[in-house]
């Protein structure tokens, strides 16, 4: 599936991304709307903002969910409508406010009471009024890794059910916010629907409860964290996504209600694979290593998630035999590691190995130390190949 013979000459490391598939999955998630007019999905920007990816999704129809001013400003220039771009994190500042005022965002998703009176207060000295989601932290266990977890009681996320209530007052009483809706997050990489379906069952507790009171949401936001099948990706290239909407379909929405989704992992993740070149290849006492141009410069995951991405090697032959590698890179810090154990066909220096299903949290999370370089972009377009370097 690889064009290899498109490989030669190009600098290693790089990443490769087969915009055919992101197109097939960004198809496949629009079928799935098409059935469900009160759904819309924002691209969660932070797993993958290249400009290229960022024009397929507004091609797509997609709105955007950022969590920076950066991220709101690449949004924009990708040509995504204001009033499709969320924006959230608990660390807004100013200047981060004002960009989003200043474009006339669709929604401040606000994760405490101290942020909500800076973007009334801000609001209010720029004749405004801010369009604001609460984010609710349910305390429901994602059970996916710990560094990935965000909506249980223990993590600096939302705000807890405990305290919603003021806050959602504390709204009421300012002149320069208008309410828009709830939010939630609860993790990334879920590939168990059970957290999800808790989550749908206490929004509907929420919803019923806030009526009673008197107060209705125009938006209801679930959040991202669709996961990915790492280890098949070939196997399972588009997610379930079917099964993941069905999910949510319990919930109870009233008229004119709409439910929003923040899909990062899910769009980007296997249409792209880091493309590395093996350096040397080291018999070490009991063990043999694939030294590889890439580190966890370029690829972070496995050493910060113990995430393990696949390996192919794409230069031997298919009937070379196949033996275990650790797979490592040349930084100077042993968690710079790749996989251990890896069943690869037998490698040989100048060999070329994709890291498979690193389309999403890759290239966007690539650092310079040990002043590396930042890992280029190729991008396969169907009836034409371009190499850039945007990022
Ligand atoms: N919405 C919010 C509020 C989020 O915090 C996140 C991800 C998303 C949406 C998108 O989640 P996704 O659909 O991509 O799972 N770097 C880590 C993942 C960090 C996710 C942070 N928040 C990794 O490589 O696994």
């Amino acid at each position: 599936m690889f064009p290899i013979e498109d490989f030669t000459g190009v600098v290693t490391p790089f990443y490769y991304y087969d915009i055919k598939l992101l197109r097939e999955t960004l198809t496949a998630i629009n079928d799935c709307l098409a059935e469900r007019p009160a759904y819309r999905v924002h691209y969660a920007l932070k797993a993958n903002a290249n400009g290229a990816i960022l024009d397929e999704i507004a091609d797509a129809g997609l709105g955007a969910d950022c969590v920076s001013g950066g991220e709101v400003r690449a949004a924009l220039d990708a040509g995504i409508p204001a009033d499709k771009v969320v924006f959230a994190g608990v660390g807004k500042t100013e200047a981060e406010i004002r960009l989003g005022l200043e474009n006339g965002i669709a929604c401040f998703n606000v994760e405490s009471l101290p942020e909500l009176e800076v973007i009334n207060e801000l609001a209010g000295d720029m004749g405004k009024k801010a369009p604001v989601a609460f984010r609710v932290n349910p305390d429901i266990d994602a059970h996916t890794h710990k560094y990935i977890t965000t909506g249980t009681s223990e993590n600096k996320f939302g705000i807890p059910l405990t305290q919603i209530e003021e806050v959602v007052a504390a709204a009421q009483g300012m002149d320069n916010v208008e309410i828009k809706g709830l939010h939630f997050h609860i993790g990334s990489q879920l590939l168990d629907m059970t957290p999800y379906a808790m989550l749908a069952e206490t929004i509907n507790r929420m919803l019923d409860e806030w009526e009673a009171k008197g107060i209705s949401f125009k938006t209801i936001n679930v959040g991202g964290g669709l996961g990915i099948d790492y280890d098949d990706p070939d196997g399972h290239p588009i997610p379930d996504f079917e099964g993941y909407f069905k999910v949510f379909d319990a919930i109870k929405l009233r008229d004119g209600q709409e439910l929003h989704f923040e899909l990062g992992r899910a769009v980007v993740a296997q249409f792209g694979s880091l493309i590395t070149r093996v350096t040397y290849v080291k018999q070490g006492v009991n063990r043999k290593f694939a030294i590889v141009d890439a580190g966890f410069t370029d690829l972070i995951r496995p050493a910060l998630y113990q995430a393990h991405h696949n390996i192919e090697n794409l230069t031997a032959p298919a009937d070379a035999p196949v033996e275990k590698y650790d797979v490592v890179g040349p930084i100077c810090e042993s968690t710079d590691c790749f996989a251990r154990d890896e069943k690869l066909r037998e490698v040989k220096r100048g060999d070329l190995l994709a890291l498979r299903s690193a389309g999403a949290y890759g290239q966007i999370m690539a650092s310079r130390y040990n002043l590396r370089e930042i890992p280029a972009s190729f991008y396969d377009l169907p009836g034409e190949s371009k190499l850039t370097s945007k990022i």
